[in-house]
């Protein structure tokens, strides 16, 4: 391939600038050109397309966000939509494209590739709910905001003796939170994939206040419900007061950690070893630290899983 191109799509997320920066160099490394797509898909069917040379993703390694910009594109889901995208890959000559994003983007990715053309999906997101990769792009940088603010809450709650709800993203997963609680300390995680009754969270909390312990962590994931409303809950039906904290979007910026750098820079630059190998049609992933890569359709099919041993321990050690 003479020619690739790079996006990045849906929801931001830090180390996606490492991810470009690695497809850009790799690329001109082995001597084809990068042309960045700038939006998301939003940018691919509007022709929002520049060549990046090497300066172009010079400073930018450690920098949250992405310099591309992204988008959610609702046209893009439409077959229409992405024939025009395949217009405007075919008229700037980009024989193979690079989707750096989260499942919205591995969607387009596999759509391109029903329609014959080249693409490889590098999982770029905060939610770490990408089949076919055991951590995503973002997770460990989100992750590492997530327990800074729960260290913090910690604090206010111990001084005065409060139960703090602490709201965190993850869409449909649950392992923002999961791994977030167990890292700090929480008395109780509420997550999609594991239904914790609220009988449950009410056992833990009166458990600790046995035992003298009068302030506590409960992780609420925003797959489950918000934090305000399981508020609402435990006051109504079990009369208990907390404070919430919902933390929203701080959890998708930041400088991204120098896992998720290093995480970055090998599946960006392994997705352009594929294309160059005439290697299209697939998802890139880390598994036992080392690099994988799946058939996109295939990978597709499957659903995300969190590790279930360790919301037992979650459960065990917050006993
Ligand atoms: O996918 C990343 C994510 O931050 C999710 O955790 C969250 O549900 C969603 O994006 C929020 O999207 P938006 O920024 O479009 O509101």
């Amino acid at each position: 391939m003479k020619r690739i191109g790079v996006l990045t799509s849906g929801g931001d997320s830090p180390g996606m600038n490492a991810a470009v920066r690695a497809v850009v160099r790799k690329a001109i490394f082995h001597g084809t050109e990068v042309y960045g797509i700038y939006q998301g898909y939003q940018g691919l069917i509007e022709g929002n397309i520049q060549k990046l040379e090497l300066g172009s993703v010079g400073d930018i390694i450690h920098r949250g966000g992405t310099f591309l910009y992204s988008a959610r594109c609702e046209e893009f889901k439409t077959t229409e939509g992405q024939k025009k995208g395949i217009e405007q890959l075919n008229k700037h000559g980009i024989e193979g494209l690079v989707v750096i994003g989260g499942d919205g983007s591995y969607r387009g990715a596999e759509a391109l590739t029903r329609h014959g053309y080249p693409c490889v999906g590098v999982p770029g997101t905060i939610d770490n709910d990408i089949p076919g990769t055991e951590f995503t792009i973002g997770f460990d940088t989100a992750l590492n905001t997530v327990i800074d603010a729960i260290d913090k809450i910690r604090d206010t709650a111990t001084s005065h003796d409060r139960a703090f709800i602490i709201e965190v993203m993850g869409r449909n997963a649950g392992d923002i939170a999961l791994w977030s609680g167990l890292a700090g300390g929480a008395e109780s995680i509420l997550i999609p994939e594991e239904k914790d009754e609220l009988a449950d969270v009410v056992q833990r909390l009166n458990r600790g206040t046995e035992r003298g312990k009068k302030h506590s962590i409960i992780i609420v994931a925003e797959g489950v419900t918000t934090g305000s409303e399981f508020a609402k809950q435990l006051k109504d039906e079990c009369n208990l007061e907390t404070r919430v904290s919902v933390l929203g979007h701080i959890q998708r910026g930041g400088s991204p950690t120098a896992s998720d750098r290093v995480l970055a820079s090998r599946l960006g630059a392994r997705a352009v070893e594929l294309l160059l190998a005439g290697k299209g049609g697939r998802a890139v992933g880390i598994e036992k630290n080392a690099l994988v890569d799946y058939d996109i359709i295939e990978a597709l099919s499957h659903q995300h899983q969190i590790d279930r041993s360790m919301y037992q321990l979650s459960k065990e050690l917050s006993i």
